[in-house]
């Protein structure tokens, strides 16, 4: 694969290895936007169908990307948090019973367990970091195992880590939470789109992801798989669109008791948003071009060599297989002001959470770009 800048409205001097933070606009998402916004000239253009159809197409391209074998299974929502809070208000704890979750995981796949388990006198089980700096993700990854028990009702945590692109084993992870019959929870928003996933295999009970990152679609729209756990849960809001027969305007009055299909239910109201619904449509529909792999391979890489020249000394970073190459932090020991003014200076965008430099190159950058950037770390630790 070669760099594909040409795509994207990027211009200027800037070396942007932010997408964790919010992708750029690829010129074909900018276009569905506009004509989805020109849509609204005309409402005699606008039928039923077209409150529909689109939807589908974008469960369709969804679940082909994450290999879900039933599209109705995804949801549109607009927030992670609203995803969860379908999962929240559908899972009964008790006192005595806990939620597995890691240190430091992102506030949407948080804040629902807080309130969760404290309505309910519940536990939340945080499992922390391993200290120092050798395997740490392998070791990390056996400490959630073991925290998993009989009294564990959920484990919910991100596909890898938000902040540090520490990639956790979601298979063991899925066999251990099956031993005790808890549910697995996943938030996909950092890794979906840029790493591989397979809900078909996994089979994990709900996958939540943002849209606006690594799926290249707008702010506002996001995509929730729910597995038959769910199936009988009550939506956040009842929307007259989630229920059976929606599609039949002239007899909406017709109250129906049951929902549509599968995840129909979760569904967020006026979901057939007729700007942001083509907008991430075109966004998968450039990464099923791309292949995940390639994206992946792309960002390994533009980025292994130049991560080599980096003294391990000075600034910790996770090692190969427990890390990603799309999404991965530098904690530098001493010197981060200084690294980070001068990362200013060159126009490099990064993110900085905690006190780890957070880095995540998509397929707009290039090798030359992740060169500037470690030389300007090194040069300054
Ligand atoms: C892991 C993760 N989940 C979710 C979100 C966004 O959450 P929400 O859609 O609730 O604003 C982010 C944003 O940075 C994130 O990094």
């Amino acid at each position: 694969m070669k760099c594909q800048k040409e795509k994207f409205i990027l211009t200027g001097k800037n070396t942007y290895l932010n997408c964790a933070y919010m992708s750029p606009m690829l010129k074909k998402v900018e276009k569905a936007g506009i004509k989805g916004l020109k849509r609204k000239r005309k409402p005699y253009n606008l039928l039923p169908e077209h409150f529909f159809d689109e939807v589908e197409t974008l469960q369709k391209n969804f679940s082909n990307l994450i290999n879900c074998k039933e599209h109705k299974r995804i949801a549109i929502i607009p927030s992670v948090s609203y995803g969860l809070g379908n999962i929240t208000n559908n899972t009964t704890i008790s006192k005595g019973e806990n939620v597995v979750l890691v240190q430091d995981q992102f506030p949407s796949n948080v804040y629902p367990w807080l309130s969760l388990t404290k309505r309910n006198n519940a536990d939340i089980i945080f499992v922390e970091r391993p200290k120092g700096v050798n395997n740490v993700g392998e070791n990390w990854n056996k400490k959630i195992i073991k925290s998993i028990s009989n009294k564990t009702k959920v484990v919910s945590i991100g596909t890898i880590h938000w902040a540090d692109g520490t990639i956790y084993d979601l298979q063991k992870i899925r066999e251990r939470t099956n031993e005790v019959g808890a549910k697995f929870i996943l938030d996909g928003t950092q890794s979906i789109g840029a790493l591989p996933f397979d809900v078909n295999k996994l089979k994990p009970d709900a996958l939540i992801c943002a849209g606006y990152k690594w799926l290249m679609g707008p702010y506002g729209i996001g995509l929730a798989y729910y597995g038959s756990a769910f199936d009988d849960g009550i939506p956040i809001e009842e929307s007259w669109v989630n229920r059976k027969d929606s599609k039949v305007f002239s007899q909406l009055v017709n109250y129906k008791d049951s929902y549509g299909d599968l995840a129909k239910r979760y569904n967020v109201g006026q979901q057939s948003n007729f700007i942001n619904i083509p907008m991430l449509n075109q966004g998968i529909k450039q990464l099923h071009a791309w292949g995940v792999n390639n994206i992946q391979e792309y960002c390994k890489n533009i980025t292994k060599e130049g991560l080599k020249t980096i003294d391990k000394n000075k600034i910790w970073y996770e090692e190969g297989d427990y890390r990603a190459w799309h999404l991965f932090g530098l904690s530098p020991k001493k010197n981060l002001k200084k690294i980070l003014k001068k990362i200013r200076e060159k126009n490099i965008h990064i993110s900085l959470r905690g006190e780890t430099i957070r880095v995540s190159p998509n397929v707009y950058n290039n090798k030359r770009e992740l060169d500037k950037f470690f030389n300007t770390i090194s040069k300054n630790i």
